[in-house]
């Protein structure tokens, strides 16, 4: 039996962090989701056709060493607004969330439309210059700048037509502006034990 972990919410919100410290603590298997985006995105950049570029993309391509930039994750906010990138993209995930160990997805769609029926949804959010700031010390640069991108990028996110940033009305919402990770991961925790028996 399958057991799966839905993990949405914007950009910087702690999703990486949590999907970690979750994944370990179960034993599951995790896909950060968003790496996907940005593979196909740094494709794009390269001047491949988006269709193409997703429904070609093979495990390898995560492994890429710039995926993590500003602009790599721009471009995969760019990309992800396509119908036809999103489609292509959904067989691998929802493949993944059969593993036999129980899997833990995070990014945007996945309690909404890759796997409505996981077995327990998490929404992570925080307050844009909470999760600006947070970039930032990651990244560097210039602050104001960071929480520009990051406003840009949750306004493309939440906007977009095909499976915009929402939390699925069954998914529990955590907020990680006044919480530390710590906090945040024993809650889900708590949740996922309650749920699992
Ligand atoms: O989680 P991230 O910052 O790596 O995601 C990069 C972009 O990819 C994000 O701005 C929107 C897109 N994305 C998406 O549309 N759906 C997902 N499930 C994951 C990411």
């Amino acid at each position: 039996m399958s057991f799966t972990v839905a993990i949405d919410g914007p950009a910087a919100a702690g999703k990486g962090t949590l999907s970690k410290a979750v994944s370990k603590h179960f034993g599951f298997a995790h896909l950060d989701t968003g790496l996907l985006y940005r593979a196909v995105g740094a494709k794009v950049a390269e001047g491949q056709d988006p269709f193409r570029a997703a429904e070609e993309l093979v495990p390898e391509d995560l492994l890429r060493p710039d995926l993590r930039t500003l602009g790599a994750g721009q471009a995969a906010s760019r990309v992800a607004a396509l119908p036809s990138v999103r489609v292509a993209l959904v067989d691998f995930q929802r493949r993944f969330a059969l593993a036999a160990e129980g899997a833990v997805l995070d990014g945007r769609d996945i309690g909404t439309v890759i796997c409505p029926q996981a077995e327990v949804k998490l929404f992570v959010t925080a307050s844009a210059e909470v999760r600006a700031h947070r970039r930032w010390l990651e990244v560097g640069g210039d602050e104001a700048q960071v929480l520009a991108e990051v406003r840009e990028r949750d306004e493309r996110d939440m906007n977009r037509a095909d499976a915009p940033l929402r939390p699925a009305p069954d998914a529990h919402l955590l907020d990680t502006s006044e919480l530390s990770i710590d906090e945040v991961v024993a809650q889900a925790i708590d949740l996922i034990a309650a749920k699992r028996g």
